[in-house]
């Protein structure tokens, strides 16, 4: 079976994090192309969809892929499909919607530098004709900008999936696939997540709802009611999203407002979201001390924004950066010492530390001695064969990946560390087979719908 998934902005995350929960979910996957934007992948399983869009903070899309052709060339995708939509096979694409239906077209390319301009309105045009035709009366959505896809805002806003489909286009130079979403983001609840939390921390930040996904999931081989442990836990968001995950979480902060917080937080989400009772604990310590609160857990994984350091709104002097940096590797030598007192051979640390944006590029921790001389080794966020083949996949030379914002001057570098890996392990085990098509990406979330 063929999927197709939508990657959020930071691709290469989003497809660690894809990866990751395929192999802890035991999903086979084999890659059949990939580009900034979009993944496809052949499977075994039937996948649930819509258990695997809540769990994964970098995907915006699932798309289910029926049909599959082969391009000579520089042919447009209307021209390859121009006798495949016909009324039966329009007909079994559309949900069974009693109402006017609705539907929407977009089309993702393989190699970004080819765009498919206005092909999605033409594809549109050409279907909404075949439908009405047979005096079927049917709305079509196409994105405004004539060489882009809908957003998932745009999806649920036209209620596309209900009332009728989105049908996605995915075209390379030499492959063409078509098929329909199964489901989009959830935009509106990753809002309230983050937003209507009753207990917020501008000083020191909170991470995204969807980035603390994104490293749990990085965290694989988990069980359900495995006790993941954030020990610097600020506001609570890594621990939120652990329990929402059916985890267990246990959380400190040196500071007490910030255990008060992920408290209230806690408490406003366990509701929210129904968690049974007795999933989460929190203690007030340093995190080089965390041992002496939990001699009774047995933690299966670390994942934590550890601190940052100061935060800044402009590029601090070279001099200040390194004194941070120093002070940082201090504390996490203690700290990732400490862990050593109860994590399990092999257990994972997802953490985040911080890396100045220079304009040109990062200025990272000078080194990870204090983990890697401790025990720790790095691990591949992915197979390093992938990394080789999609030159575009951003996995930095020590093995992070970056997650940033435009207007942030503090990024996070985001690593998996494994305590007593045996060996370099490839964490990953899928494989890959695919066409090369790739380079840069070109998407604009702000766009709108446009009705035809
Ligand atoms: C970047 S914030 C974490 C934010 C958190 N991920 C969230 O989303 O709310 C870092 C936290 O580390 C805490 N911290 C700093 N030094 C610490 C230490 N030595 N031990 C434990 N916590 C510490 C700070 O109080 C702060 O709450």
């Amino acid at each position: 079976m063929l999927y197709a998934f939508i990657l959020g902005r930071v691709y290469t995350l989003a497809l660690a994090e894809l990866l990751h929960v395929f192999d802890n979910m035991q999903i086979s996957w084999q890659i059949m192309a990939c580009s900034p934007e979009v993944v496809v992948i052949k499977t075994e399983q039937t996948l649930n969809a819509q258990a695997l869009q809540a769990r994964l903070g970098g995907i915006i899309k699932i798309i289910r892929l029926f049909d599959t052709f082969q391009k000579k060339g520089k042919e447009y995708p209307s021209q390859v499909l121009t006798n495949y939509f016909s009324f039966k096979k329009t007909k079994d694409y559309l949900s069974d919607y009693s109402g006017k239906k609705q539907f929407g077209v977009s089309i993702y390319s393989l190699d970004p530098t080819i765009r498919f301009r206005e092909e999605s309105q033409r594809i549109a045009f050409f279907i909404k004709k075949i439908l009405q035709d047979q005096e079927l009366s049917v709305r079509a959505v196409i994105p405004q900008f004539p060489d882009q896809a809908l957003s998932s805002v745009q999806v649920n806003e036209n209620q596309l999936l209900q009332k009728g489909a989105e049908i996605v286009v995915i075209s390379g130079t030499q492959r063409l696939f078509v098929g329909k979403t199964l489901c989009v983001q959830n935009y509106e609840d990753y809002g309230r997540r983050d937003y209507q939390r009753p207990a917020r921390d501008e000083i020191n930040g909170m991470i995204p709802p969807k980035v603390a996904q994104n490293m749990i999931n990085l965290a694989v081989q988990l069980k359900p009611l495995d006790y993941i442990l954030d020990p610097f836990c600020g506001s609570g968001t890594i621990l939120q999203e652990a329990i929402l995950m059916g985890y267990r979480a246990i959380g400190s902060d040196i500071e007490q407002k910030a255990v008060e917080n992920s408290e209230k937080n806690l408490e406003w989400f366990r509701n929210r979201y129904s968690v049974p009772p007795n999933r989460y604990k929190l203690f007030k310590s340093h995190a080089g001390e965390i041992s002496l609160m939990i001699p009774n857990y047995k933690v299966a994984a670390i994942v934590t924004e550890g601190t940052l350091g100061p935060i800044y709104t402009k590029l601090p002097k070279k001099i200040e950066a390194q004194k941070n940096f120093k002070q940082l590797a201090k504390l996490y030598e203690q700290v990732f010492l400490e862990f050593q007192k109860f994590l399990s051979p092999k257990s994972k640390v997802v953490i985040c530390l911080p890396a100045y944006k220079t304009g040109i590029g990062y200025d990272f921790m000078p080194n990870l001695d204090f983990a890697t001389k401790n025990g720790y080794t790095i691990l591949d966020p992915l197979p390093i064969d992938l990394t080789k083949k999609y030159k575009f996949l951003k996995v930095t030379d020590r093995k992070s990946i970056i997650y940033d914002r435009r207007d942030q001057v503090v990024a996070r570098e985001i690593f998996i560390f494994q305590y007593k890996a045996s060996k370099q392990e490839t964490v990953i085990e899928g494989t890959n087979v695919s066409e090369t098509e790739s380079e840069e990406k070109a998407q604009n979330p702000k766009s709108k719908a446009q009705i035809i």
